[in-house]
């Protein structure tokens, strides 16, 4: 498992810089949509990247939550440079206490590809499950198991695949290097669609849907031809939004 702990300069630098964070984020923001109003909560939250996204869409009450104390210390830095009203709580998705209320959106970007299980992704869906609302939605962005590892790589995107099994489950686990001035390694899990399905029908959820992750038309113009090739041909990164059941 990625002890975040080690990794928190490392981290934030590659988030802040890497290409695909920058593809990423406009799709995370559109999946969201307008959070006036409403009660949201950030699942593996790390730095608080998309934790201030959630603030920034106006959303009534933001809590943050996450494993690693190290990674919410620095997001609690950035909540005391720029107030936002924001909370931040450590604690396991796995193992969410009822004490944090109940909330009509949860954000979850690249939180389910730390499953190392099945198991572990069906405790992830229940614990966010039993925190949303009826009718809530789940916003999320996982690793698409259609990446092959040994396909067009990522590396121009910030990420290295170093190497790749299948695990138990249908799923693969890959050794991947976050590429910035200061490299990190992580550990991820891609396990296949229908694992995700199967697990949030499980938990109440509908309408599952999923949206691999788009060339912004800025970002396309903004880099040479062919530069987003792999990008495309290969996706990686791929949105999944579901709503619990009414009841
Ligand atoms: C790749 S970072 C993503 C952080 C943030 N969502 C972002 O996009 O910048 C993954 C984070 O998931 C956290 N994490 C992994 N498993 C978790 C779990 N079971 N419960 C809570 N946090 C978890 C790690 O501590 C780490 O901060």
């Amino acid at each position: 498992m990625t002890c975040y702990d080690d990794i928190i300069t490392e981290f934030e630098r590659f988030k802040e810089t890497s290409t695909m964070t920058h593809a990423e984020r406009p799709l995370v923001r559109d999946l969201l949509g307008d959070l006036s109003g409403l009660e949201a909560l950030d699942l593996a939250c790390g730095y608080g990247y998309y934790t201030r996204m959630l603030a920034d869409l106006d959303a009534a009450r933001v809590v943050g939550v996450d494993l690693s104390e190290g990674m919410l210390q620095r997001a609690k830095e950035y909540e005391a440079r720029v107030p936002q009203g924001i909370e931040y709580v450590q604690g396991d998705v796995m193992k969410l206490p009822a004490t944090l209320g109940s909330f009509d959106v949860a954000c979850a970007v690249y939180l389910f590809n730390y499953a190392e299980s099945r198991e572990q992704l069906q405790a992830m869906i229940d614990g966010i499950s039993a925190r949303l609302r009826p009718g809530g939605r789940l916003v999320a962005m996982t690793h698409a198991m259609a990446f092959e590892p040994d396909g067009p790589a990522w590396d121009a995107y910030g990420l290295h695949v170093r190497d790749f099994e299948a695990v138990p489950g249908g799923g693969r686990r890959l050794l991947l290097t976050a590429l910035s001035e200061t490299p990190c390694d992580l550990v991820c899990y891609q396990w296949p669609q229908d694992v995700y399905e199967a697990a949030l029908d499980q938990a109440g959820f509908t309408g599952p849907s999923w949206t691999p992750t788009p060339v912004p038309a800025d970002l396309n113009d903004a880099y040479e031809d062919g530069y987003w090739d792999a990008f495309r041909a290969n996706t990686l990164t791929i949105g999944l939004t579901a709503r619990k059941a009414l009841r």
